[in-house]
C-alpha cells in the first residue's frame, strides 16, 4: 500500500520544538516549568498575532474556534499519514489511523459495542480496590512515619495493566513484560516525531512478541467460549460478537490487531496524564489545599474538576496532527480566514485552544468551574478518545485517594523529582504520613 511522505519530513523547527519539549527527559523542574511557560506564551503570541499559521506544508491553529472545526472536518483534515503506516509495521491497522471509511464505521461499531453501560461502574469498583492496595502496599513497606509511595510502578502505570488483565481479559503473567510491550508501540506510535530508529527498533520487537502472545490468547479464547466459558470481559465479548457486523465475520487477526490498539492507547495515556496532574497540583499549594479538602469532604465531583483543570495545564497532548486532504479554507469570512492547501500537516494546538481567552475565561487562573465539555484532553471528533469514560473515572479515583493521604508531598531535592523514559514518567516519588487520615 502506498502512503505519503513520513510526517516527521514535512515538520517545520516550529513543530520540532514542540516535538522535544512533548519527549524531554527532564522532570518538571523549575528550568522546565519555565520552558512550559514559554511554550504557553508561544501559543499567545501565535493565537495573538498568527492564529491561523500557515507556511510551506506545514500550518499551525491555535484558537479555539478553528481547533474544534479541524477536528470535526474529518473529511478534510484526515489521520492517515498520521498514524497508518506506524500502525502496519506494528500492531496492524485500528481505526486511529483510518478516515471515516465503511470499514472505520464497522470496526469502530464493533470496539463500541463491547463495551457495556455498566462497564464505568465496574472500572471504577477495580480502580477503588487497585489504589487501595497500592496504598497499603506503600505503608507496609514503609520503615518509620514516613511512607515512600512511587506513583509511576505502583498506580499510574500499573492501573491500566491490571486493567488490561480485569476488564479487557489478557491474561497478564508478566507485568513488567506487558508495560514494555505497551511503551514501546505507544512511543512509536504517537511520540515518535522525530523518527528515531532506536524507538522504532523497540517497537517492532515489541510487536514481534506481544502479536504472538495475543494471537495465542485469541486462540485460546475462543476454544474456551465454545466450550461453553461464560466469562465476561472486552476480549471475550470481541469473540461473541465478531460475526454480527457485516456478511464476513472478524478473524482473529482483527481480534488481535483492534485488541492490541486498545490496550496501547490505554497505558501510557493513563502514566503520563496522571502522573502530570498529580505534579501539577502539587506544584500549588493553595489548590492543592482546597482539593485535600474535598477530598476528605467525599466530592468526587469537585475533585474530578481539580484533576482535569490541573491536566491541562500539562496535558497528554498539548497537539494533535492531521493532514489536510484536499485545498480549503479555515474561518472563512473572518479577518484570520486562511487557506490550506492539499498536503499540508495541520498542528492542531489542542492545548492552546484551552488557553484561548474567547473560550476560557482567565485562561491562566487554575479554575474548577470550567464546563468539562470545554476542555480537549481528550481530542474531539471522529477520533475523539475511547476510553475517555474511564478515565473520567480512573483519574478522579486515583487523584481523590491521593489527596486524602495525610501530608502528601514530594521528597525535598532530586528524589522528588519525577523521572522520565523518554516522554513517558517513570518514577515519581511521593511521601506521606503513615497514619491513617
Ligand atoms: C488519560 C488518558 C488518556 C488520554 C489523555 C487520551 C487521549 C486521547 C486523544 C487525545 C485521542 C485522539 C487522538 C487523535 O485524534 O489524533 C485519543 C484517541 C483514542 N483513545 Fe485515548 N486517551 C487516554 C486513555 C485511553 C484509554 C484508557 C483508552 C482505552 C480504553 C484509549 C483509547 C483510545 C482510542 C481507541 C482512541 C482512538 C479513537 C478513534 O480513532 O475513534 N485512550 N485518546
Amino acid at each position: 500500500m502506498h502512503l505519503p511522505r513520513p510526517i516527521s519530513e514535512q515538520l517545520s523547527p516550529l513543530f520540532q520544538g514542540i516535538a522535544q519539549r512533548t519527549s524531554g527527559h527532564l522532570d518538571r523542574d523549575p528550568g522546565q516549568a519555565v520552558q512550559r511557560v514559554v511554550i504557553r506564551q508561544a501559543f499567545a503570541y501565535l493565537r495573538r498575532h498568527y492564529p491561523i499559521l500557515v507556511l510551506p506544508r506545514f500550518a499551525v491553529v491555535t484558537r479555539y474556534d478553528d481547533v474544534k472545526d479541524v477536528l470535526a472536518r474529518d473529511e478534510d483534515f484526515g489521520v492517515t499519514e498520521v498514524y497508518a503506516e506506524r500502525m502496519e509495521r506494528t500492531s496492524g491497522p485500528f481505526i486511529l489511523g483510518m478516515e471515516r471509511t465503511a470499514r472505520y464505521e464497522r470496526e469502530a461499531a464493533w470496539l463500541r459495542g463491547a463495551v457495556h453501560d455498566d462497564d464505568v461502574a465496574r472500572v471504577r469498583h477495580l480502580t477503588r480496590g487497585y489504589v487501595a492496595d497500592a496504598l497499603e502496599a506503600a505503608r507496609r513497606a514503609s520503615r518509620g512515619d514516613v511512607v515512600e509511595l512511587d506513583l509511576v510502578a505502583r498506580l499510574t502505570r500499573r492501573i491500566p495493566v491490571l486493567l488490561i488483565r480485569d476488564y479487557f481479559g489478557v491474561p497478564v503473567a508478566d507485568e513488567a513484560q506487558m508495560m514494555r510491550w505497551m511503551r514501546a508501540t505507544f512511543w512509536e506510535l504517537f511520540l515518535n516525531l522525530t523518527n528515531d530508529r532506536g524507538v522504532r527498533r523497540a517497537a517492532e520487537e515489541a510487536a514481534a512478541e506481544l502479536n504472538p502472545y495475543l494471537e495465542q490468547v485469541i486462540a485460546a479464547r475462543a476454544q474456551e467460549l465454545a466450550d461453553g466459558d461464560d466469562r465476561d470481559d472486552f476480549l471475550s465479548r470481541l469473540i461473541r460478537t465478531r460475526a454480527s457486523f457485516g456478511e464476513t465475520p472478524f478473524s482473529d487477526f482483527d481480534v488481535r490487531r483492534n485488541l492490541a490498539g486498545v490496550i496501547i492507547g490505554a497505558v501510557d495515556t493513563l502514566n503520563k496524564a496522571g502522573a502530570q496532574l498529580v505534579a501539577e497540583l502539587l506544584r500549588r499549594p493553595e489548590q492543592l489545599a482546597a482539593a485535600q479538602r474535598a477530598a476528605r469532604a467525599d466530592d468526587l465531583d469537585l475533585v474530578s474538576r481539580y484533576a482535569f483543570e490541573a491536566l491541562r495545564y500539562d496535558p497528554l497532548n498539548p497537539i494533535l496532527l492531521r493532514v489536510c486532504r484536499r485545498d480549503t479554507f479555515l474561518a472563512p469570512g473572518t479577518p484570520r480566514e486562511a487557506s490550506i492547501a492539499a498536503g499540508t500537516t495541520v498542528c492542531v494546538a489542542t492545548q492552546s485552544a484551552m488557553f484561548d481567552p474567547e473560550r476560557f475565561e482567565r485562561p491562566e487562573e487554575f479554575r474548577v468551574d470550567r464546563p468539562y465539555e470545554s476542555y480537549l484532553l481528550f481530542g474531539d471528533g471522529q477520533h475523539r478518545c475511547f476510553g475517555e469514560a474511564f478515565n473520567r473515572v480512573i483519574l478522579p479515583e486515583l487523584l481523590l485517594a491521593l489527596l486524602r493521604l495525610p501530608q502528601l508531598r514530594r521528597p525535598r531535592g532530586r528524589r522528588g523529582m519525577m523521572t522520565f523514559e523518554g516522554p513517558f514518567p517513570d518514577r515519581f516519588l511521593l511521601e506521606f504520613e503513615h497514619a491513617l487520615s
